[in-house]
């Protein structure tokens, strides 16, 4: 396809990219298109037609290692088919696999890692050209800046993820994030603010600051703490909502946990995954702390802010856990009362030092406790979004539903189906009519209150009470 630009014809190409992995990867992958975008190619979201392909891949656990791979997979006969095809892969498989992939996969033309993403015109270029194979996993010391990040956040979405450090240094011992991340890198406030006033700009009310343990924020580089940061997040206009993500609860910090009191714009969701209930087990994990001083943190959160929302991660089958250790989580997730809860089967990983661990638990009696697991969490879950039918929450909206967006009719003049969050992280559906205020595309970002009608096992369902206009003055501005 050709397309007119300025002067000069240029010549437009695809790039399908598949996204797996957490929020680090979402982000990673927003760069790679504004990155391949200074070369001409544009996004696309049909495989076939694509002339590059790329795998943003996880390697958290091996079923998604598995899943990249398979992806990938099914790429060799497309690439047979399609002369010219390029086939990458990136995100932290291809960082821990690196040479490995083009052994073992002679149609990847492209292997980079989590570091390289800047190199990449370079490299897709010379691919273009010369027709060869290229590998770049080379890790660097200090973070990767993409300057001009703004420049993609012109689609108007209400929410936003911005990467405050990338990297960690923590070393639990069943996880493979250090291996292929690298060490712990913080971004200057002042970069991190800019890019937050021009997200704002563009549209964007709602924020996640995101790395892998953000309470260590600037430690190693002598930058404000990470409560300043919020602070001063809090001071952007246009901004509404402030999340973060994630937490780890060895360096929650008391100033941490009073921001949540004192940080208007900060919602009332903090996620802090303890991993175990059992002390023995974290010990072994390298958490650093205790299920007691966790349950204390937990209590101190409660008390600076009575309303606030806390989820975990769960690992359950970690190597040499008893039936007393996990009788200990289950325990503990009935004392911290989470709102909800990720639960994961231990899974090893290369370089992780828990795959060496002696006494691993059989795969049937994972399975075993991961069901115990969930279907304590659903009986909470399902309780206290029960208490919340009744009640008036704020919305952030950030769209139309799934459901709506599955099903993208939009009979005209009919009810539409909207979607948003609480300050709570709870997703809450709701329609609105037509007669009830002006044109649709005006509702995401904004905030409104919408009445709690029914809980659903993973969503609340509602009704639109009150749209615009939404003062922030002065106090906490949300409910549920
Ligand atoms: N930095 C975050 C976690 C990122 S990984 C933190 O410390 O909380 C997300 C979750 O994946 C972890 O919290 C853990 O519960 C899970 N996880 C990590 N490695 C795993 C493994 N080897 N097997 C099973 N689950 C794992
Ligand atoms: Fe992995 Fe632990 Fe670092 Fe989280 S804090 S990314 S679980 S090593
Ligand atoms: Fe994220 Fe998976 Fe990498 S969880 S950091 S994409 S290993």
């Amino acid at each position: 396809m050709a397309r007119g630009c300025g002067m000069k014809m240029k010549i437009s190409k695809t790039v399908y990219i598949n996204t797996m992995g957490c929020q680090m990867n979402v982000v990673d992958t927003e760069q790679i298109e504004k990155i391949l975008s200074t070369i001409g190619y544009e996004r696309t979201l049909s495989l076939d037609t694509a002339d590059l392909i790329i795998a943003n891949t996880c390697a958290i656990r091996e079923k998604a290692q598995q899943k990249a791979f398979s992806f990938l997979g099914r790429l060799a006969g497309l690439k047979k088919r399609k002369a010219g095809l390029i086939v990458s892969i990136g995100g932290c498989v291809a960082q821990q696999e690196g040479e490995r992939i083009l052994k073992r996969m002679p149609y990847v033309d492209l292997v980079f890692g989590t570091d390289a993403i800047c190199r990449l015109p370079e490299m897709v270029q010379q691919i273009e050209v010369e027709k060869c194979r290229v590998i770049d996993v080379e890790t660097t010391t200090s973070v990767n800046e993409f300057e001009n990040g703004i420049a993609l956040h012109n689609h108007r979405e209400a929410a936003k993820f911005v990467t405050i450090m990338q990297g960690c240094d923590n070393y639990c011992t069943y996880c493979v994030v250090p291996y292929v991340r690298g060490r712990e890198k913080s971004r200057a406030s002042g970069k991190i603010i800019k890019e937050i006033r021009e997200l704002a700009k563009s549209g964007v009310r709602e924020v996640t600051l995101l790395g892998q343990n953000v309470n260590s924020y600037g430690k190693k580089e002598g930058l404000c703490t990470f409560a300043e940061l919020l602070r001063q997040v809090n001071e952007i206009e246009g901004i509404l909502r402030i999340r973060f993500t994630t937490s780890h609860p060895k360096d929650l910090s008391d100033d941490l946990i009073g921001a949540f009191h004192s940080v208007e714009k900060l919602c009332d969701h903090v996620h802090l995954p303890i991993q175990s209930g059992s002390n023995a087990v974290l010990k072994r994990m390298n958490r650093k702390y205790t299920r007691e001083e966790y349950l204390t943190k937990v209590d101190r959160l409660r008390q600076a802010c009575p309303g606030i929302a806390i989820s975990s991660d769960i690992i359950v089958g970690f190597p040499g856990e008893t039936e007393d250790d996990f009788l200990d989580t289950l325990d503990l997730i009935k004392l911290a009362g989470y709102n909800s809860l990720f639960t994961f089967n231990y899974s090893d990983r290369p370089n992780a030092p828990a795959a060496a661990f002696p006494n691993k638990v059989h795969p049937a009696e994972q399975k075993a406790r991961l069901q115990s697991v969930l279907s304590l969490q659903e009986s909470i879950t399902t309780q206290k979004n029960s208490e919340l039918v009744g009640s008036t929450a704020q919305i952030l909206v950030e769209g139309k539903s799934k459901k709506q967006r599955l099903n993208d009719v939009n009979p005209n003049g009919q009810a539409i189906q909207w979607s948003g969050r609480t300050s709570t992280n709870k997703v809450v559906n709701f329609i609105r009519n037509d007669h009830e205020g002006p044109g649709d595309e005006l509702l995401p970002g904004k905030l409104v209150h919408v009445e709690i009608e029914k809980a659903l096992a993973h969503s609340l369902w509602g009704k639109l009470v009150e749209a615009e206009p939404f003062g922030l003055k002065g106090k906490k501005y949300y409910a549920a």
